[in-house]
């Protein structure tokens, strides 16, 4: 998809569609009037006939409008005031609307609209970000395409403020390419993206920038590091474990961000196996190390001025004679053991090996991303992503960029009450806590690996993918992380 911005009056545009916004009442506004008038009342009289309802993101498509060069003009309600949330259900519903028809590009009047407390950059940004994502299809697989839209570029028609507006739609641009890189392996199926998979497309992406670098340890590596817990979920699979680092330098010498992402690429439960229900899935237990790589795409195709490291933990988790067993107790990196009460509870033994290493890096924080609890999707839902961690400042930093962005994060307790939930009469902890505070208990483990640093965990069980007829990764915690980093950048 590609995105551009253009001044110039809204009836003269030569396009296949000019989307345009109509406030309640049938209010027209600006841009809508000025086409009210070259129409001579045209829209009004349409208007009038009560086809286009005052119901927010409602939209009507008219052709060859009297007095305007379009082709087609895409008229979207708006009511009065407008909220982060309702200006994104409107530019969605446009969205949908024009890849309906015919359209090949638009100009979109929509970043225009008044939203309550959000500038041009930020209503820029927001509608490249919808755009490519509700345009977004996965059909690799398919040997002829069914939706095939050919909708490819989107103009955002602006009357000010062009320099401002130019720069966020190409930094959103970036920023969405991430996210569609995030999807696109997390969306390939297990069978395709396992860790080698992963290791190969992180090498790909550090060929691509002169200040990113890849490195892979491999599992005789693995083993002479004593990386024992990440070992043990990946001994019952015939996928070699690895252990991707990359590192982007473009911050001098100052202390690295480190991103840390689960990459098991398929969750069985191992012994512990899981229902059949759904186990397709589980294909999806990769997606906060497809976040990690989104992000440092993006990160680095922004050339933002700061270090940051993405550690990705890839294994494939499956039961087999060689599979670690219930109750199988193993010495993590840290030197902490752990009884495996339960081999289904793998993401936190992957985690907790990657987040010990990571103190290499003497970073100034550590965020983890992982599909990592059920009990988190029952918490919180598919609208906010899990947050917890040990440093308060790191995560009210966090919970600002997911506000900031709409990929919203809401924070849980990380008390030490809940530690004890994990005790182990046999080893210095057990992996699973019982199913009381489930997402808590698994931050707690992790917890226990991340003493040395600043540290957030964000459990994006819940949001990373949607299930049903329309199953998909939503590249969820990427909008995010890149927010937080854009944040850093600035006050570096
Ligand atoms: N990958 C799963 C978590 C998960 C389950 C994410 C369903 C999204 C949807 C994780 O490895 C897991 O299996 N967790 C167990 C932990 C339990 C055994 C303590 C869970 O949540 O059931
Ligand atoms: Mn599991
Ligand atoms: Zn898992």
């Amino acid at each position: 998809m590609e995105f551009n911005i253009k001044s110039g009056l809204p009836e003269k545009q030569r396009t296949a569609c000019i989307i345009v916004g109509v406030h309640a009442n049938h209010k027209l506004l600006d841009i809508a009037k000025k086409i009210d008038g070259v129409s001579k009342g045209y829209l009004s009289s349409i208007l009038k006939q009560g086809d286009l309802t005052d119901k927010q993101g409602q939209t009507l498509l008219l052709h060859k409008v009297p007095g305007t060069f379009a082709e087609r003009v895409l008229l979207v309600s708006c009511g009065n005031e407008i909220d982060d949330n309702q200006y994104r259900k409107i530019i969605t519903n446009a969205v949908k609307a024009l890849l309906k028809t015919g359209t090949k590009e638009a100009v979109c009047y929509l970043t225009n609209l008044d939203v309550t407390g959000r500038d041009i950059d930020w209503k820029i940004k927001q509608a490249v970000e919808i755009t490519q994502a509700t345009a977004y299809s996965f059909d690799q697989f398919k040997t002829k395409s069914d939706d095939g839209h050919s909708f490819n570029k989107m103009v955002f028609g602006i009357s000010s403020k062009r320099d401002i507006a130019k720069q966020a739609c190409q930094d959103a641009k970036k920023i969405s390419d991430g996210i569609n890189l995030t999807k696109d392996l997390a969306n390939l199926p297990s069978n395709v993206c396992t860790p080698s998979y992963l290791a190969d497309q992180s090498k790909d992406l550090a060929k691509l920038h002169k200040n990113l670098t890849c490195k892979v340890l491999e599992k005789a590596q693995l083993k002479k590091e004593g990386m024992n817990t990440l070992l043990a979920v990946a001994q019952g699979s015939s996928e070699l474990p690895k252990l991707i680092t990359l590192e982007y330098k473009n911050g001098g010498k100052t202390a690295p961000i480190v991103l840390v992402g689960k990459g098991v690429t398929f969750d069985s439960g191992g012994i512990s196996i899981k229902p059949s229900a759904k186990m397709d899935e589980m294909k999806y237990d990769m997606c906060g190390a497809a976040s990690v790589l989104g992000t440092i795409a993006a990160v680095a195709e922004l050339q933002l001025p700061i270090n940051v490291v993405g550690i990705i933990p890839s294994v494939e988790n499956m039961p087999s004679g060689t599979a670690t067993k219930p109750g199988d107790i193993v010495t993590s990196l840290s030197g902490q053991t752990v009884e495996i009460l339960n081999t289904d509870a793998e993401g936190r033994l992957i985690l907790c090996d990657a987040l010990t290493y990571a103190a290499k890096y003497k970073p100034k924080v550590v965020i983890d991303i992982a599909t990592l609890t059920g009990a988190c999707v029952i918490a919180l839902g598919g609208h906010a992503t899990g947050l917890l961690g040990n440093d308060e400042t790191l995560i009210q930093d966090l919970l600002k960029a997911g506000e900031y962005t709409g990929d919203r994060a809401w924070q849980l307790p990380l008390w030490d009450i809940y530690q004890e939930q994990l005790e182990s009469p046999f080893a210095d902890m057990a992996n699973i806590g019982g199913r009381e505070g489930g997402t808590i208990t698994a931050a707690c483990f992790l917890s226990r690996f991340t003493e040395k640093y600043q540290w957030a965990h964000l459990d994006i069980a819940g949001t990373a993918w949607v299930g049903g007829k329309k199953k998909g990764a939503t590249g969820r915690s990427v909008s995010l992380l890149i927010q937080y980093l854009l944040d850093c950048s600035s006050k570096s």
